[in-house]
């Protein structure tokens, strides 16, 4: 079960970690993403509108794979599922999370800064995990660290990563996709300024491509 974030992964190099505050934002949002190019969304359970959010999109948006970030108790985990989200985020790991996500059958990429973190994860059978928070965490160097004693693990590492960094990122050969709210930063959400959003997702893209073919 938790292989399936491999599929999930493999839709987009770049996971937009979203904050949204209103849920008149939720299909203008989604859409500006897919008109971007990209057809993943995780939207963080931390405000009051992001279950609606992710019920509404799930509903109304077929195109995008939505998915519940900031995901740190089993009751959220028993709501995300409900309102339709198709995977779950986690700053962090514990037991009682793992349990919910195996009883649920969902797809989990579960937040892992440490050696001991990503032994434990390997243990239970995960084979991507979110490297959080990548920055404040040691960054490129700490991946590339821990590429060695883990050549099988792949990281989708995110917090502090924009587009002036990802490729940084996203050259490791242990690096799989990154989460970034830079694409949708939330100023960008409250002002309504979709096309500036699916801007920044077709520059990130493309910038990718690029760079992938170099
Ligand atoms: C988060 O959970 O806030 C993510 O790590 C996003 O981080 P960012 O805002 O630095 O991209």
């Amino acid at each position: 079960m938790p292989q399936n974030m491999q599929k999930i992964l493999s839709l987009n190099p770049i996971v937009p970690v979203i904050t949204i505050e209103d849920l008149a934002h939720a299909k203008p949002l989604a859409n500006a993403l897919l008109e971007g190019g990209i057809s993943i969304m995780e939207i963080t359970l931390r405000t009051p509108t992001a279950l609606s959010a992710i019920k509404l999109i799930n509903q109304e948006c077929p195109g995008i794979t939505v998915g519940a970030g900031t995901i740190e108790s089993v009751s959220s985990i028993q709501s995300a599922v409900e309102a339709g989200a198709k995977f779950l985020v986690s700053p962090g790991t514990t037991k009682p999370l793992l349990d919910a996500v195996h009883y649920h059958a969902i797809p989990l990429l579960p937040g892992v800064v440490t050696p001991t973190e990503v032994m434990a994860l390997q243990d239970e059978g995960f084979q991507y995990v979110k490297f959080f928070p990548a920055e404040a965490a040691g960054g490129t160097a700490m991946l590339k660290a821990l590429s060695g004693p883990f050549p099988n693990m792949k990281f989708c590492p995110t917090g502090g990563i924009d587009n002036t960094n990802l490729m940084d990122y996203l050259t490791l050969k242990n690096v799989v996709s990154v989460g970034s709210s830079w694409v949708v930063a939330s100023d960008l959400i409250k002002n309504n300024n979709w096309s500036e959003i699916t801007r920044r997702a077709r520059d990130t893209l493309n910038l990718i491509k690029m760079r992938t073919n170099e």
